[in-house]
């Protein structure tokens, strides 16, 4: 189908409907509702996400010279570099995945970080803050325990829902609600001194499962492991999803995505809006 009638058959009351039901369930128990979400869908965590090690390499150069790194949203402790001194985690599921010997982790969130002041040279958030309920709270804490550096890894919703065919071609809808769940960027640098952006290419062959990670693997969105590692699947439900996969699998088994997409073949690396944001603490 081509892309314009895609978008006029957006059903913008849908997309609404849908934004409804995911923030009221958010809103009407709080703190509850996110951290049960990772202990539900952090089971199968491990099974397709675990760090890239070039993302990685990014993330260990940027901290390079931060003596104690605070990780926020730690998760099983992807991307969390040695100097680790605590990781602030709020879903047990999570936490209980994380290797041993790795930094402590600490049962909390974001927006109420349970140490005190200046209590390490920098503070990490690796694709965590589309799930806090308050972003501005969040950064607060990570200011106040840092000393010198705020490192985050995020994505640019306004720059995913077009560059990456999934969401362009085949997901719109879905694409939608993620993007008005996910954190603009300029939302995020409103709250910090002098900040700086970064793109951060996905390669090809990406070691992480995260949203746009199988940009050159289309058959790996079909695979309901894969998907359930992914937040625009968990959060979005599969009513929204299942016609434009239903096509994505038709067009896999045509060849007609393999036509379609063939400028995306030979590419080792892409920028489907992945950023990197660093800033003075
Ligand atoms: C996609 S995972 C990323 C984990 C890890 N940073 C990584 O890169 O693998 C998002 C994490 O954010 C955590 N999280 C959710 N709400 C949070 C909050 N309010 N404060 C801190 N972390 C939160 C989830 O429990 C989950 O572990």
């Amino acid at each position: 189908m081509p892309r314009e009638n895609l978008a006029r058959g957006w059903r913008a009351g849908r997309i609404s409907a849908t934004l409804r039901r995911i923030r009221g369930a958010s809103a009407s128990a709080g703190y509850g509702p996110r951290v049960a979400s990772y202990d539900e869908l952090g089971r199968t965590y491990s099974a397709t996400r675990q760090a890239d090690p070039r993302i990685a390499a990014i993330i260990t150069t940027t901290l390079a010279g931060q003596r104690s790194v605070i990780n926020i949203g730690a998760g099983t402790g992807s991307y969390e570099p040695a100097q680790t001194v605590a990781a602030i985690e709020p879903s047990l599921v999570m936490i209980a995945q994380r290797p041993v010997g790795s930094a402590p982790a600490i049962r909390a969130v974001a927006e109420h970080v349970p140490l005190r002041d200046n209590c390490a040279d920098a503070a990490l958030a690796v694709l965590t803050i589309h799930h806090w309920t308050d972003l501005a709270a969040g950064v607060a804490e990570m200011r106040r325990v840092a000393r010198r550096r705020l490192v985050f890894l995020t994505w640019d919703p306004a720059v995913i829902s077009e560059a990456f065919w999934l969401l362009a071609e085949y997901l719109p809808e879905a694409g939608a609600a993620d993007a008005a769940l996910a954190v603009p960027i300029d939302r995020l640098t409103a709250l910090l001194d002098d900040p700086a952006i970064a793109p951060v290419p996905v390669p090809h062959d990406c070691a992480d499962g995260f949203g746009a990670a199988f940009w050159r693997r289309p058959e790996a969105y079909l695979d309901a492991t894969v998907q359930a590692g992914m937040s625009l699947f968990t959060k979005v439900g599969q009513r929204l999803v299942r016609p434009g996969l239903d096509r994505l699998a038709a067009d896999l088994a045509s060849g007609r995505w393999y036509g379609e997409h063939a400028g995306l073949l030979d590419r080792t690396e892409l920028d489907v809006g992945y950023r990197l944001v660093t800033a003075a603490a």
